[in-house]
């Protein structure tokens, strides 16, 4: 393992993308992009790194900020909880380590929303203590180059990664897991097509010196996705439009169109819907979770007066106030069109 070490750290030192969170290493940074890529591509984390940066630049800003206003900043990230747990660790760290973010692994494990992998990713790039991160690009890599065949799934492996890695890892513990990661997200991509032409371990992979790259890591059986279909009702009264805020369940707390289990026909919706001047169908959409796949219909009704626990408000207060997560967002982008 030893020699794929420095050819890893050489290759990040030399390579590493120019992202926004690498210009200095403030743990503030660190952290909240850290949790940002956690189930998000780098290119879309970008954007909402600068907005989020420019809205909240300290840990105190973060701290005070209210819920809605957070989400907002965060609203097409989804895993909301993500945000929620940014706030309430960020209210410990003002409370007690006086605004300073803890320097030791216990510590900073013992915040809200940070596991394993983003302890041992803070505490190794902001203050070089020998931890591992291991995410689901470095097992794969680690598979690869050992060539071996494991379900990266079972915890008890992953487990057994983190500690061969520990064993070997180098005094510059937060590039090497820097360079592992990015390694995985750039040259090792997952799938049928690791770019080995371009890798800096092509002579050293045990996988790709036997052709067995595109078997690794093993495909474990797929976890089952349960589907859910909805009617969604797009209300409209002059130029306002009805807002709920979700109480349970999946995006609980997340604002969304009025709507209902299954699909329902106009006669149905007729009889749910009070006061209505028109009614028809509209788009549908298909939306897919971890673990939950929702089919969407939705139906466009003007109505004479608002009603309901609704929240009733105009397109462009929706755009600035509302935090509507993506599987609403093609339904908004539909209403629009009628403004
Ligand atoms: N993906 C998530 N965190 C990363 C990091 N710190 N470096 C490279 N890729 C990453
Ligand atoms: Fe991955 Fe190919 Fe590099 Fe091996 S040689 S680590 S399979 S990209």
């Amino acid at each position: 393992m030893k020699k794929y070490v420095d050819l890893i750290l050489n290759w990040y030192l030399e390579n590493k993308r120019d992202l926004p969170w690498r210009k200095d290493i403030d743990p503030y940074h660190v952290w909240i992009s850290e949790i940002m890529l956690q189930q998000t591509r780098i290119e879309a984390v970008i954007d909402y790194y600068h907005r989020f940066m420019k809205r909240l630049p300290t840990i105190q800003a973060l701290s005070e900020v209210e819920e809605d206003e957070l989400l907002k900043l965060w609203e097409g990230l989804g895993y909301y909880n993500r945000a929620r747990n940014l706030k309430k660790a960020a209210i410990i760290i003002m409370k007690e380590y006086h605004g300073k973010f803890p320097q030791t692994y216990e510590e900073i494990l013992s915040l809200p929303g940070i596991g394993k992998y983003t302890a041992g990713a803070i505490s190794s790039i902001c203050f070089h203590l020998p931890e591992v991160a291991v995410d689901g690009n470095v097992m794969r890599v680690f598979c690869r180059i050992n060539n071996k065949d494991w379900d990266i799934a079972d915890s008890k492996i992953q487990k057994r990664i983190g500690e061969e890695l520990k064993k070997n890892l180098p005094q510059d513990s937060g590039n090497f897991n820097q360079g592992i990661m990015e390694l995985g997200e750039v040259i090792c991509i997952p799938g049928g097509m690791p770019k080995c032409d371009l890798c800096p371990l092509k002579y050293h992979c045990m996988a790709h010196l036997k052709n067995r790259e595109c078997l690794i890591p093993r495909r474990n059986v797929k976890t089952k996705v349960s589907e859910e279909e909805y009617t969604l009702f797009l209300l409209k009264c002059g130029d306002k439009f009805a807002l709920h805020k979700r109480e349970v369940g999946l995006l609980k707390n997340m604002w969304e169109f009025p709507n209902e289990k299954g699909f329902l026909t106009y006669e149905e919706v007729r009889k749910r819907i009070p006061h209505i001047s028109s009614i028809e169908l509209s788009i549908t959409n298909i939306h897919i979770f971890t673990h939950k796949k929702w089919f969407m219909n939705s139906y466009k009704i003007e109505v004479e007066k608002e009603f309901g626990s609704y929240q009733w408000v105009n397109i462009s207060d929706i755009e600035k106030n509302y935090a509507l997560p993506s599987a609403f967002m093609p339904f908004f982008e539909e209403i629009k069109k009628d403004i």
